[in-house]
């Protein structure tokens, strides 16, 4: 059976890291076909809007993008394009995996196996309500939670953990001081957690679970959380794994999912072919993995592993003299070995 997904190639390295990653998912007969659609600076070009209608109607259709970074030109209508697809196809789940990968520079070469989940549509974050006075001397700023909201980004940790064989659930909160807010999500956490009897649920304040995430991110294996405190959290979790360049992340609604890397179209090295595709290729793991192709999706993570290990055709941020495609091949080359 073919599955059709939308492709976003995107700005910067954007289409360089695509090309790679396509190579890669065509050796692996997947049985995908590719539409193509464009979003950001270029399809502003193109046809002169950062997210042309044709480009929601392929999503809508497909239900499954893949896209690269795209670059939000300042003051061109949205804040962020990733912001208003979050927005428009109501992606509530921001899942970040956060994996130890050999021969990267890590503080934690070994030992870390997390997946943050992120409430993707509400909270601080959002900036409803945003005003500053008159007198430019006072902001305010409304933060709104939900129950249902709450329930359903919890649930979808629960049933993740179901899903991957993990085995506990940390809630990270604030509801000593943010009584309302975070006190309504922790109350619905709990309610949602007791009909997880297998599944450990863990409470943890967020500074507590900065420090912890510093000192010992063996212990965690599915954080959940609202959004602004997500947002921090998945950063740092990436920062503990060796950055930018190996952290994939989905953002997934109940109609429409989207796959991506979580760093940006890096201008400074854009053209020059030197970027690492394995964020992306993470990302096309996540994906595969949400369309029901498990074993696909530890084959590739294998192969990106296993190439790491054997230091074969690294791109330079990995320390590597390898480029974009010489890596995707030795990639590719394993995972269908
Ligand atoms: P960035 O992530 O593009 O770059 C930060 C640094 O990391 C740069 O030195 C870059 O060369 C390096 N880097 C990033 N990805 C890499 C890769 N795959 N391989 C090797 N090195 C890599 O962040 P920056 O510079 O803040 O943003 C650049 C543009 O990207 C902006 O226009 C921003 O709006 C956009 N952006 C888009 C995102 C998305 O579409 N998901 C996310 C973040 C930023
Ligand atoms: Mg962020």
């Amino acid at each position: 059976m073919t599955q059709t997904i939308t492709v976003i190639r995107g700005d910067g390295i954007g289409p360089e890291i695509m090309d790679a990653t396509l190579h890669v998912l065509d050796a692996m007969n997947l049985g995908l076909s590719y539409e193509f659609a464009d979003a950001g600076l270029v399809a502003l070009e193109k046809h002169g809007e950062l997210l042309p209608a044709a480009t929601m109607d392929s999503i809508r259709k497909n239900r499954i993008a893949l896209k690269s970074p795209l670059t939000t030109p300042v003051g061109e209508g949205f804040s962020s394009i990733n912001v208003e697809l979050r927005k428009r196809f109501d992606l509530y789940a921001n899942v970040r995996p956060a994996k130890s990968f050999p021969n990267t520079k890590s503080r934690f070469p070994s030992g870390v196996d997390l997946i943050t989940v992120r409430e993707n549509t509400e909270g601080a974050y959002i900036g409803e309500g945003q005003s500053l006075s008159e007198d430019g001397e006072t902001a305010l700023l409304t933060q709104k939670i939900t129950r249902r909201s709450s329930e359903r980004i919890v649930r979808y940790a629960f049933d993740l953990a179901r899903k991957t064989g993990r085995k506990k659930v940390t809630v990270v909160h604030k509801a000593n001081i943010l009584k309302s807010t975070s006190g309504l999500f922790l109350k619905t956490a709990r309610e949602v957690a007791q009909q997880y009897p297998d599944i450990q649920c863990n409470e943890m304040i967020v500074d507590n679970t900065c420090m912890q995430l510093v000192m010992r991110p063996e212990q965690f294996d599915i954080i959940v959380t609202t959004n602004l405190f997500g947002d921090i959290i998945s950063d740092l979790c990436a920062g503990l794994v060796g950055g930018l360049g190996l952290a994939p992340g989905a953002n997934i609604g109940t109609d429409a999912a989207i796959f991506e890397a979580v760093h940006g179209s890096a201008p400074d090295i854009a053209g020059k072919g030197i970027a690492n595709p394995c964020a992306l290729l993470l990302g096309a793991a996540q994906m595969l993995d949400h369309l029901g192709q498990p074993e696909k999706a530890t084959k590739l993570r294998e192969a990106i592993v296993a190439t790491l290990e054997a230091k074969d055709s690294l791109t330079p941020d990995l320390g590597g003299e390898g480029n974009t495609l010489s890596f995707a091949k030795a990639i590719a080359s394993r995972a269908t070995a």
